[in-house]
C-alpha cells in the first residue's frame, strides 16, 4: 500500500471514529432468563402491537424450537405469519421473498428467532420494508437505512453473532456470492430475549463455530484503534468468559450456567465490535462464506489466529493483556512471550474443538477476495495495523488448501 493512501486512511478513521463518539448507540432492552420466550408476546401486546412477523429458520422450526413462541403468540391473541426462508449466509433473492410477505400479510412488527443467519434476514427485510425504493444492494455499507424500521424483536438461539444487539446485517448476493454488510443504527432491536435455555441443544459444531466467532468480535474489536473505556470492559469479559467456557459447552452442552455466560458474553462481544469495529479477520472470513458456503464462526476460528500472527509486535501489548487477564501467562514473560501465549490458546481451543482446516480456495478467486476484504476493512474499521494486498494474500494462502 503506497504511503498516501496510508496517510488517507489513517486520517479517515481518525475522524469517522471521533465522529461516532456523537452518533446515538443503544442497546436493546433486555427479557432475561430460562424460560423467558414465552414471555415475549405480553411485551408485543403490551405496546399495542399486533400482526406479527415472524422470521426463523427451518432447522429451529423443525427441532420444535419456536413453538413455544407461537403457543405464547396465540395465548396473548396475537395474530401472526411465519416466514421461514432463511438460509446460513442469508441470500438476497429470499431476503425480497421476506420483504413481499410482511406486505401481503400486513405485518406491524418482527419477530425474529434463530442464529445470525435468522436475525439478518429479519433485519434486511425491515431495512428494504421502510426503503422500499432503494435494494439491499444500495442499503450495504453505513447508515444508508436512515429511518427507523418496524419493531423489531430478537431470540437469539445460537451464542455467536451479538445480531440481537448489532447495528449490522449481513447479507450476500446469490449471483456475484459478495457477502457485506448492511450498517445502520435503526438496526439495532427493541426487544432482545436473553434465554439461555434455547442454546442448550446447540450441536457441538455449531457451539464452536458460534462461539469461536463471538472471541473473534470481541478480539478483533479490542484491538482497534479508538475503543472507549467502557467497551474494552466489555470486550475484556467477554473474551475472559469465552476462554472460560466455551469448551465446557462443547463438551457438555447441557451446562446451562455455561451456557448463559456464553449467551451474554455473544452479547457483551456483538455490542463491542458494533460499537468500534473490527480488523481483517472478519473480512477475510466474509469472502469465504460468500463464495464457498463457509460457516461464519468456522471461517473466523480459522482465520483469527493466523492474523493475530501476522499483525505481529503493534498488537502484543493488548494481547499480552489479555493473557493476563485470562490467566494464560507466567510470572516472568515478556509482553512478547504473554502475547503468543494468548494466540496460543486460540490455536489450542480451534484444534481441541476439531475447527483447524484449510479451505477450498479458488485460485482466480483470490484477486476478488482480497479486493472485498480490502473494501470492506478500508471502509469502516480502524484496523491497528493497515495490511496491503500482498498481506492479505499471504493470509488466505495460509489457510488455502
Ligand atoms: N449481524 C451481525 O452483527 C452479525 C455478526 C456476526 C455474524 N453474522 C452473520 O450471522 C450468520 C451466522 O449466524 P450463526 O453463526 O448464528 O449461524 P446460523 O444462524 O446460520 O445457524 C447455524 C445453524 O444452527 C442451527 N441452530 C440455531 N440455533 C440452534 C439451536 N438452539 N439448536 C440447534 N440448532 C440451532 C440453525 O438451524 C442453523 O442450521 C452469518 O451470515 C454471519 O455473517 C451477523
Ligand atoms: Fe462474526
Amino acid at each position: 500500500m503506497n504511503v498516501f493512501k496510508k496517510i488517507w486512511l489513517r486520517v479517515f478513521m481518525f475522524v469517522f471514529y471521533k465522529f461516532t463518539y456523537l452518533m446515538k448507540w443503544r442497546t436493546p432492552e433486555l427479557i432475561e432468563g430460562n424460560g423467558s420466550l414465552t414471555k415475549l408476546p405480553e411485551k408485543v401486546k403490551e405496546l399495542g402491537l399486533d400482526d406479527v412477523f415472524v422470521v426463523a429458520d427451518k432447522g429451529i422450526l423443525g427441532l420444535g424450537l419456536v413453538d413455544p413462541l407461537f403457543d405464547a403468540l396465540k395465548k396473548a391473541g396475537l395474530r401472526y405469519t411465519l416466514f421461514d426462508k432463511v438460509e446460513p449466509n442469508p441470500k438476497i433473492v429470499d431476503i425480497e421473498e421476506g420483504v413481499k410477505l410482511y406486505k401481503e400479510s400486513n405485518s406491524k412488527c418482527i419477530i425474529t428467532m434463530g442464529g445470525g443467519s435468522a436475525m439478518d434476514t429479519a433485519k434486511a427485510i425491515g431495512a428494504r420494508i421502510v426503503r422500499p425504493n432503494k435494494s439491499i444492494e444500495q442499503l450495504g455499507g453505513l447508515l444508508k437505512v436512515g429511518k427507523k424500521i418496524p419493531p423489531l424483536f430478537a431470540i437469539p438461539t445460537t451464542a455467536g453473532t451479538g445480531s440481537e444487539t448489532t447495528i449490522a446485517s449481513v447479507v450476500t448476493n446469490s449471483e456475484t456470492h459478495h457477502k457485506y454488510a448492511i450498517n445502520d443504527l435503526h438496526l439495532v432491536p427493541e426487544y432482545a430475549v436473553m434465554d439461555p435455555l434455547l442454546t442448550k441443544g446447540l450441536p457441538p459444531y455449531v457451539t464452536a463455530t458460534t462461539g469461536m466467532d463471538a472471541l473473534t468480535h470481541a478480539v478483533e474489536g479490542y484491538l482497534t484503534c479508538d475503543v472507549p473505556k467502557k467497551y474494552k470492559a466489555l470486550a475484556e469479559e467477554a473474551i475472559v468468559a469465552i476462554i472460560n467456557n466455551v469448551e465446557k459447552v462443547f463438551k457438555n452442552g447441557a451446562d446451562l450456567e455455561a451456557r448463559k455466560e456464553m449467551l451474554y458474553a455473544s452479547f457483551k462481544a456483538g455490542a463491542v465490535f458494533t460499537r468500534v469495529g473490527l480488523t481483517y479477520v472478519h473480512p477475510i472470513a466474509h469472502t469465504l462464506g460468500g463464495l464457498y458456503g463457509v460457516p461464519h464462526g468456522h471461517a473466523n476460528a480459522v482465520v483469527l489466529p493466523y492474523c493475530l500472527e501476522y499483525y505481529g509486535k503493534k498488537c502484543h501489548k493488548k494481547l499480552a493483556h489479555l493473557g493476563d487477564l485470562a490467566g494464560l501467562t507466567k510470572e516472568g514473560q515478556n509482553i512478547d512471550e504473554k502475547a503468543q501465549a494468548f494466540i496460543d490458546e486460540v490455536w489450542r481451543l480451534d484444534k481441541d474443538m476439531n475447527l483447524l482446516k484449510k479451505f477450498d480456495i479458488k485460485e482466480e478467486d483470490i484477486p476478488q477476495m482480497i479486493k472485498w476484504a480490502q473494501h470492506e476493512a478500508n471502509s469502516a474499521y480502524f484496523v491497528p495495523v493497515l495490511l496491503g494486498d500482498k498481506d492479505l494474500e499471504n493470509i488466505i494462502r495460509e489457510i488455502k488448501a
